[in-house]
């Protein structure tokens, strides 16, 4: 019987195991799921495990916070011993963040095989930790499991050879779409008092947009304006919570509301209604395309351009004068008959099965 271990660790990583670990589990294979800790808070990791109904993990290495060294060499040395205890046929981990590499790392030593869930996307970018993180383990892949072509098209550009691309689509659309309903009954626009009228969803976390207090400081201008135009919910990251505090700058004010990080359900309930998304997440540029969302990413690159081509995502600049423009031209836009939701080759719901199909015959 094929023994897969799923590696996970930061909030992205969960809605992207669940569908793999239920395909997994129907199929009758044996699964263990490892999660590093390498996000702790409740609302970092178990609101996730709780929203999406994932079994709890059969480790939890608590690896907690730090420079990117030291949490990559940390989870490393935890990790180890627990591969050794298990010894599966494939350790799958999924995504960029930095559990990603740390365990793939581990596993290309110890000669186990890895499959990637979400390889081959780059943003070509390499001041973007993520990007470091893509393209490490895709070199050590097994198995590069890809959401899109141009996933697949990244990979042979570097050398990669097509035995070990396969396309399986976008697992994350799978959570999204079993979900979606449940996700709905939660009324969330509702409790937070924007039900019935415009309102935007604004999340922002990368070290590049909240790190430099002058780019914090464009973006939190931006808020207060697009505060004045309608209402705005906020779920602030730790790390940007964070910086906030330290940089002295003043919250937005007026229409803006700060809140904690929300789960998965309340996430999926506001961005389904909402007007527009303002973001720097992967997942919510994903998220936003299959809802017919228009997003505003702020960022001045995408690994997942499809998103863009296929989708309702644009680029935007991480200053309050051009998301003040991109806010007039989606709202000019959906005056002229608005935004489709988009389904990119194998965002279908069916991607977790095909992962699974892939990790059998391999
Ligand atoms: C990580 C991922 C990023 C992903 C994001 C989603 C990497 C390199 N980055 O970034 O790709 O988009 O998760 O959230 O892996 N913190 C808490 N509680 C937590 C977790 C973090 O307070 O549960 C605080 C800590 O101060 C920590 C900071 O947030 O230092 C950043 O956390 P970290 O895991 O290093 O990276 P993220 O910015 O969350």
């Amino acid at each position: 019987m094929t023994g897969l271990l799923h590696v996970v660790g930061a909030r992205p990583n969960f809605m992207k195991v669940s569908p793999v670990l239920a395909a997994g589990t129907r199929a009758g294979l044996r699964q263990t799921l490892v999660h590093t800790g390498q996000h702790y808070d409740a609302a970092m990791s178990d609101a996730f495990f709780a929203d999406l109904g994932l079994p709890a993990p059969d480790e939890n290495l608590g690896v907690g916070s730090g420079s990117h060294g030291e949490q990559t060499a940390r989870i490393m040395l935890v990790f180890e011993p627990v591969l050794d205890r298990y010894r599966p046929d494939w350790v799958v981990v999924y995504g960029d963040v930095n559990s990603t590499l740390a365990c793939a790392l581990v596993a290309a030593k110890k000669r186990i095989r890895i499959a990637h869930v979400e390889a081959g996307l780059r943003s070509r970018d390499r001041s973007m930790p993520e990007e470091i993180n893509r393209i490490v383990t895709d070199q050590l892949a097994d198995l590069c499991l890809t959401p899109s072509r141009d996933g697949d098209r990244n990979l042979l550009a570097e050398g990669i050879p097509s035995e070990r691309i396969k396309l399986v689509g976008n697992v994350m659309v799978d959570t999204l779409l079993s979900l979606r309903g449940k996700a709905r009954a939660r009324q969330v626009p509702e409790a937070l008092g924007v039900a019935g009228g415009d309102y935007a969803f604004v999340t922002l976390h990368r070290p590049s947009n909240v790190d430099p207090p002058e780019v914090l400081a464009e973006l939190l201008a931006a808020l207060d304006e697009l505060g004045r135009r309608m209402p705005v919910i906020f779920a602030v990251h730790p790390r940007t919570r964070q910086r906030i505090t330290e940089s002295g700058l003043r919250t937005p004010n007026g229409a803006v509301q700060l809140v904690e990080p929300l789960g998965y359900l309340e996430t999926v309930s506001l961005v389904e209604r909402s007007t527009l998304v303002l973001t720097d997440s992967g997942g919510l540029q994903e998220e936003t395309t299959v809802l017919g969302v228009p997003c505003l990413t702020a960022r001045g690159n995408t690994e997942r351009p499809v998103t863009i081509t296929e989708g309702t995502n644009r680029l935007v600049a991480s200053t309050r004068v051009a998301i003040g423009e991109a806010v007039d031209q989606v709202l000019a836009l959906r005056r002229d008959g608005g935004f489709h939701p988009g389904q990119p080759e194998g965002w279908d719901g069916h991607a977790g099965e095909r992962v699974v199909a892939a990790l059998r015959d391999g």
